[in-house]
């Protein structure tokens, strides 16, 4: 179910030309340039989520693109301990996932997790 609605919204991203409204909420997301949980989603050395995830606030270019883009995530994701849970260990939802458990193998602290969700959660 999780899976159907992310595959829809990458199909939706990539059909509508949404893409170019996301990289215009650049501006958008200025201000929240001092939230810690996006310098954690950005940091090479840390979650790296934008390794793998688009998201608004970055240069297109900067992103990889095999993962969902991070977009839209209090309307697909209202329960924010599922959106907290999936970070922490995206295995239980999907044993076959490339993404790495944040949690599980203490990429990230209880923390770091908390402030990456607040900041995704603004996406
Ligand atoms: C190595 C690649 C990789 C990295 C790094 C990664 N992810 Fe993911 N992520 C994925 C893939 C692939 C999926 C697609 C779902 C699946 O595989 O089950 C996914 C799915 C998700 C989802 C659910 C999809 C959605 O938006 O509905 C969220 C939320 C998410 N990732 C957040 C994060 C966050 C936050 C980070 C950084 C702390 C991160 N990911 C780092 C690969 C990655």
């Amino acid at each position: 179910m999780r899976k159907s609605i992310s595959l829809l919204m990458v199909a939706l991203v990539m059909g509508a030309g949404v893409t170019g409204s996301v990289w215009a909420a650049e501006a958008k997301t200025e201000a929240k340039k001092e939230m810690p949980g996006q310098a954690l989603a950005f940091s090479n050395k840390k979650g790296n989520c934008l390794a793998c995830h688009a998201m608004p606030g970055t240069k297109a270019e900067m992103a990889g693109s095999i993962a969902p883009p991070l977009i839209a995530m209090k309307l697909r994701w209202p329960d924010r301990a599922k959106l907290r849970a999936q970070v922490w260990d995206a295995t239980a939802a999907n044993p076959q996932t490339s993404m790495p458990p944040m949690g599980k193998h203490e990429i990230l602290s209880e923390e770091e997790i908390d402030q990456v969700v607040d900041f995704i959660y603004t996406l």
